[in-house]
């Protein structure tokens, strides 16, 4: 008998995304952004990005169908993202879901969007292994998990104790005159610079940090110290290659979250580290985490960029590794949790 048909339901911040998964294979993946609409602020503004989801939920649903080559009948779960996000997005997701999954009479899991961030590279690269650290870095989080029992026990190892990776990158874009979101135009920029040019600092990584925070990151400090050096040359009047603004500014974000990830590896004895988030697509964090994985004899495994990035593919596909190992359903009047612990892999009574 072949696996059930999962579809999964992502809205926790500024994509819906719908996705359709039998076992571990992809059958398709709609994703609306309402990104353009944020452009102009700077940062995702959460009652706009609610407001899309509504106008895009619907829409998404039947494009994933049709994608997929499915009618909404041939549905056998529902998985939608029950949190960490922004509220009134999930609420959207979830009550979509609610409903869709009331009316099809199927089960609902509710599961972390984290978990879905490292569950989803079984769809490109095959069955995770039993045990392995997840690096998920993103426009909203930037955290080490440890996962083990094959993604049924996850923990946090660390997380940043203030901005996001994607956040530092999107703010010191926004310094140098670039277009939100400023991930892909640093790196753009970056490719043409040298990361030796300007010793930006590394967050976190001093030895009595290290001792305190051995896995967590900072990145506020690293942006105060590219906004006070930029700041520095424009009123002496001196030219400032932004290139070399942006690949020094990228390679000390990007060092330090390999640095951690491998550490993190080494000290659980884990020889797998799944790498996810928006931040995930950056050139030089694939090159140095390749690189210095293949060093500490640790494999690297990082989805394609669409699947980096939010999706409901990565929802859909955690959906069906609880099902296929035979885990309870969330009840219907599970409610969502902006701050969902990384732990509660699938909502169940409180
Ligand atoms: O996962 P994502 O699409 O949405 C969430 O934030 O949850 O991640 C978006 C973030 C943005 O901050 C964006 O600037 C960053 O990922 N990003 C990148 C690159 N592509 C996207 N950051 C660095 N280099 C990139 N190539
Ligand atoms: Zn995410």
């Amino acid at each position: 008998m072949s696996d059930p048909l999962i579809l999964g339901i992502e809205t926790s911040c500024d994509e819906t995304g719908v996705g359709i998964v039998r076992g571990t294979t992809l059958l398709a993946d709609a994703v609306a952004s309402s990104v353009d609409e944020h452009a102009r602020f700077g940062g995702v503004v959460p009652e706009v990005a609610s407001r899309a989801h509504v106008e895009a939920m619907i829409p998404t649903i039947n494009r994933a169908c049709a994608e997929a080559g499915v009618g909404i009948h041939d549905i056998d779960a529902v998985a939608v993202t029950g949190g960490p996000g922004l509220a009134g997005a999930l609420l959207i997701g979830t009550a979509t879901a609610k409903a869709l999954a009331s009316a099809l009479d199927v089960p609902l899991y509710a599961v972390n969007h984290l978990a879905g961030h490292v569950v989803v590279d079984e769809l490109e690269h095959g069955p995770l292994p039993e045990t392995a650290v997840g690096l998920l870095v993103s426009g909203g989080h930037s955290s080490l998990l440890l996962v083990r029992d094959d993604a049924q026990d996850v923990t946090a190892l660390g997380a940043t104790i203030d901005d996001a990776a994607g956040e530092a990158f999107d703010k010191i874009a926004r310094i140098l005159d670039l277009p939100f979101p400023g991930g892909p135009w640093i790196d753009r920029a970056a490719r043409d610079g040298d990361p030796t040019a300007i010793a930006f600092p590394r967050g976190l990584t001093a030895a009595k940090d290290l001792a305190e925070h051995p896995y967590d990151f900072s990145f506020s400090g690293l942006k105060t110290a590219v906004a006070r050096w930029i700041a520095q040359q424009r009123s002496a009047g001196a030219a400032m290659s932004v290139p070399d603004v942006a690949a020094s500014f990228q390679e000390a974000v990007v060092d330090v979250l390999t640095r951690k990830a491998i550490q993190a590896c080494r000290d659980h004895g884990v020889e797998h580290l799944v790498i996810g988030g928006g931040v995930a697509a950056n050139s030089r964090l694939r090159a140095l985490a390749q690189e210095r994985c293949e060093q500490a004899d640790i494999v690297l495994r990082i989805p394609a960029p669409h699947l980096c990035t939010d999706n409901g593919a990565m929802i859909a596909a955690l959906g069906s590794k609880l099902v296929r190992q035979g885990a309870a359903p969330s009840p219907l009047d599970f409610p969502t949790l902006s701050v969902l612990r990384v732990s509660t892999v699938v909502m169940h009574e409180q």
